[in-house]
């Protein structure tokens, strides 16, 4: 079974962490991430929180192979402490996936467009996408150092498919470049197909499309937030939240479901999952059954699943793996 985790609003709904459920919950052989350190994906095992940028947050689960996509970017320093941390002896790194070097931090970082106007995260990112597309970008292969953790992703996708795979997804529907509030997006497809043709994985091979939001909208950076409240309002809400990689708090609007309903139209999810439900509803925190939801809760869900016309099947209720409502039976998907 192939699995895919896509964030449907601005990046920060908290994908990393239900990817860190499946990963416990379904004990799939082998996880891919896509995307590059621009993101951080936020995990909280044991008390510990962890930010990871380049290797899956599916380490929580000791048995699943880590992999990154051939069209993911790493830094090799970064991607070299993470595999030595959190994915020592099991983790792999695609010969074409793309590497960061520091002119490409340096010339993002000086770019006034792109740190003022956009609001980028200045990792580079967008930099080394240009080198790849005119063909001058190093990949893992030119690396002796990388050399250790080289494996054909896809083919190790392929072989992984009876035993289960996860792929990760990276910021958010509306960041893509293709789909997104253009110019105030990433410079790659964040979409759904995007994400399976940096793994290389055909739609056909896709099981399940998970499309994450969370209960509240959030968005670093630049760009269109209709609904944007106040930053004294989301205070005043417990709304509040810091860019995991910048540290640059984020703008905060209620939930939109008409942004909502175009995520779903650009990913075809066959589920849905909502995170950081127990911010709206205190009473929720902790929760690991619908039934220990509170009614509100309850019917805020019920509402949002009858307007987007697909099955919620996932709830984040904390910050550790567990804290999750999981209605994947009950819903038979
Ligand atoms: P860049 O991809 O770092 O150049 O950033 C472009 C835009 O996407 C900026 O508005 C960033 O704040 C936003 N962005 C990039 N990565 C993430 C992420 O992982 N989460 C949230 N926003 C992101
Ligand atoms: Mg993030």
């Amino acid at each position: 079974m192939i699995q895919v985790v896509v964030d449907g609003f601005f990046g920060d709904t908290g994908k990393g962490k239900i990817a860190a459920y499946l990963a416990t919950a379904d004990d799939p052989t082998l996880c891919v991430r896509t995307g590059a350190p621009n993101a951080g994906h936020t995990i909280t095992v044991a008390g510990e929180t962890h930010v990871l940028r380049t290797i899956p947050t599916c380490f929580v689960n000791p048995k699943t192979k880590l992999a990154v996509a051939p069209g993911a970017l790493i830094r090799v320093d970064l991607f070299l402490a993470e595999a030595e941390k959190y994915g020592a002896g099991r983790t792999f790194l695609d010969p074409q996936t793309g590497v960061i070097e520091e002119r490409h931090v340096e010339f993002e970082k000086s770019d006034e467009f792109l740190m003022k106007t956009v609001g980028s995260t200045g990792q580079g990112v967008g930099a080394a996408m240009v080198d790849r597309a005119l063909r001058r970008l190093k990949l893992a292969r030119d690396f002796d150092i990388l050399k250790p953790y080289l494996a054909d992703v896809p083919a190790l996708v392929h072989q992984s498919r009876d035993g289960g795979v996860v792929v990760e997804g990276t910021q958010g529907t509306f960041l893509s470049l293709y789909h997104g509030t253009y110019p105030y997006v990433t410079s790659r497809d964040t979409t759904a197909s995007g994400l399976l043709s940096e793994v290389g994985i055909g739609p056909k091979a896709v099981d399940h499309v998970i499309l994450v939001f969370k209960a509240f909208v959030t968005r670093v950076g630049g760009g269109p937030l209709p609904g944007e409240l106040t930053p004294e309002e989301a205070e005043r809400r417990g709304w509040t939240e810091r860019g995991a990689v910048t540290g640059r708090p984020r703008r905060v609007a209620p939930f939109q479901i008409e942004l909502a309903k175009r995520a779903v139209l650009l990913n075809t999810p066959t589920q849905i999952a909502i995170t950081k439900i127990d911010v709206l509803f205190k009473e929720a925190a902790g929760a690991e059954k619908w039934s220990d939801l509170p009614l509100e809760a309850r019917k805020w869900v019920e509402e949002i699943e009858n307007q987007l016309k697909t099955p919620i099947t996932l709830l984040g209720t904390g910050p550790a793996p567990h804290h999750v409502v999981d209605m994947r039976r009950e819903k038979g998907v």
